[in-house]
């Protein structure tokens, strides 16, 4: 395994409320997958969590090498929730396939938040040589 990127994100949760306060359904459309918006519906901490995912992106669009260009769109990074909770990434669309031109084949997410600020760490690997 070879580490490709790693990027780390710091959200203001204060950010994330303007935001779903002015242009909710413009915001969550435009940075949440189906999932995502599905996860965070009618949570105590729905700020939070959606911030969480917000640096979680951004996180992944640093280890991607990429700001918020190439084509990458918020969209296509989705955070998913494995049994336990523990976060982890879908790719689809132009940032799924920069993903694989660059090589990348794993990610490991890791996402913390409180009231005030949400944080997120983003590992991408990739097998040793290009060719496995
Ligand atoms: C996983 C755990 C360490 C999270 O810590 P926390 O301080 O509560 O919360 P943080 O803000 O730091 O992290 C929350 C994020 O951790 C991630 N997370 C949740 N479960 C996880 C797991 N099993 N493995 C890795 N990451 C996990 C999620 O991304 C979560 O954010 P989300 O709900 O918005 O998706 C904690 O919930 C835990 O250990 N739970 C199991 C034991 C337990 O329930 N203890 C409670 C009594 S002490």
């Amino acid at each position: 395994m070879r580490i490709i990127g790693h990027g780390i994100d710091i959200v203001e949760t204060s950010r994330i409320a303007r935001l779903l306060d002015h242009h909710p359904d413009r915001f969550l459309a435009r940075c949440y997958s189906d999932a995502e918006r599905a996860y965070a519906t009618d949570k105590r901490r729905r700020v939070e969590h959606l911030a969480g995912r917000f640096a979680a992106k951004e996180a992944v669009m640093k280890a991607l090498g990429t700001g918020w260009a190439d084509g990458v769109a918020w969209t296509d990074i989705s955070i998913l929730r494995g049994d336990q909770g523990q976060p982890h990434i879908r790719l689809t669309g132009q940032t799924a396939d920069l993903a694989r031109r660059i090589g990348i084949d794993q990610w490991w997410i890791s996402i913390s938040h409180i009231k005030t600020h949400a944080v997120a760490s983003a590992i991408a690997a990739g097998p040793l040589s290009p060719h496995g």
